[in-house]
């Protein structure tokens, strides 16, 4: 059973992974949810190349399209990155800012991090945050802090529900196939809700708060069911329509 709350979105983000020969995925997935009522939104963010591509096979269907990463600026001199804007027009409803894979490869800060999700919501798109802890940071029981921190660092003032997303991703969760107890996934999802609320008043009740890190088909409807969660953020199992659909059936 999915938790009460704001209506849910399940993203696949495929990070660097997608081809032409991938595009099969997504079309098999909008024709498996072509009949399926379904009480969440769905998502998928593939690399920017394929952007165009996958936004012709959506068409008509439920899923919308979302980037992975933006830069802050709207133009300009900024070789091999992507504006929100440029994101909006190739048909984008949501951009992932503040990935730990970006965090740690790129050396993104949390100053960086709200500069880009300030340049989504100023594109018309919904900035999809992502915070989350390493093992190093729970070992040393500083998850809450490192999760309070950045989410205040992170999310632009006068953010509203309609374009903020919060994603909690345990860095040692991605890719892993660990996952933290559902306890542990209720305690910082309840978190994030009670700092929202002082971050955005009213608002903060409304806006949705996924839960990523090694979700597949098998665990989906017990983190999906915890208090405050409300979706997913998929990387592996949102190459692959069955195994994604798996995870989406939980709100179906
Ligand atoms: P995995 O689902 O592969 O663990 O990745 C999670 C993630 O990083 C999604 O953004």
């Amino acid at each position: 059973m999915a938790s009460e709350g704001p209506r849910a979105l399940v993203a696949g983000n495929w990070k660097m992974n997608g081809s032409v020969a991938m595009l099969k995925e997504p079309r098999l997935l909008a024709a498996m949810l072509k009949d399926v009522k379904l009480k969440a939104d769905v998502m998928v963010c593939p690399p920017a190349v394929l952007m165009r591509r996958v936004k012709s096979i959506l068409k008509g269907s439920k899923i919308k399209l979302g980037g992975q990463d933006c830069h802050w600026a709207a133009s300009g001199a900024h070789t091999g990155d992507v504006s929100a804007e440029m994101l909006k027009e190739a048909g984008c409803s949501a951009v992932i800012v503040g990935h730990s894979e970006r965090r740690t490869n790129h050396g993104e800060t949390d100053a960086i991090v709200q500069k880009k999700a300030k340049a989504c919501q100023r594109a018309g798109l919904t900035a999809i945050i992502c915070i989350g802890e390493t093992l190093d940071e729970r070992k040393a029981g500083s998850t809450l802090a490192v999760v309070t921190r950045q989410l205040k660092g992170s999310l632009p003032e006068g953010s509203v529900a309609a374009n903020t997303v919060i994603a909690y991703e345990p860095v040692w969760a991605i890719g892993t196939g660990l996952t933290p107890t559902t306890a542990e996934v209720a305690e910082v999802h309840a978190l994030i809700r009670a700092e929202l609320a002082g971050l955005m008043g009213g608002e903060g009740a409304q806006t949705r708060i996924l839960y990523g890190g090694s979700v597949k088909p098998s665990n989906a409807a017990e983190l999906m069911g915890q208090p405050n969660v409300n979706g997913a953020l998929v990387g592996g199992a949102s190459l692959k329509a069955a195994d994604f659909l798996g995870i989406i059936k939980v709100y179906a």
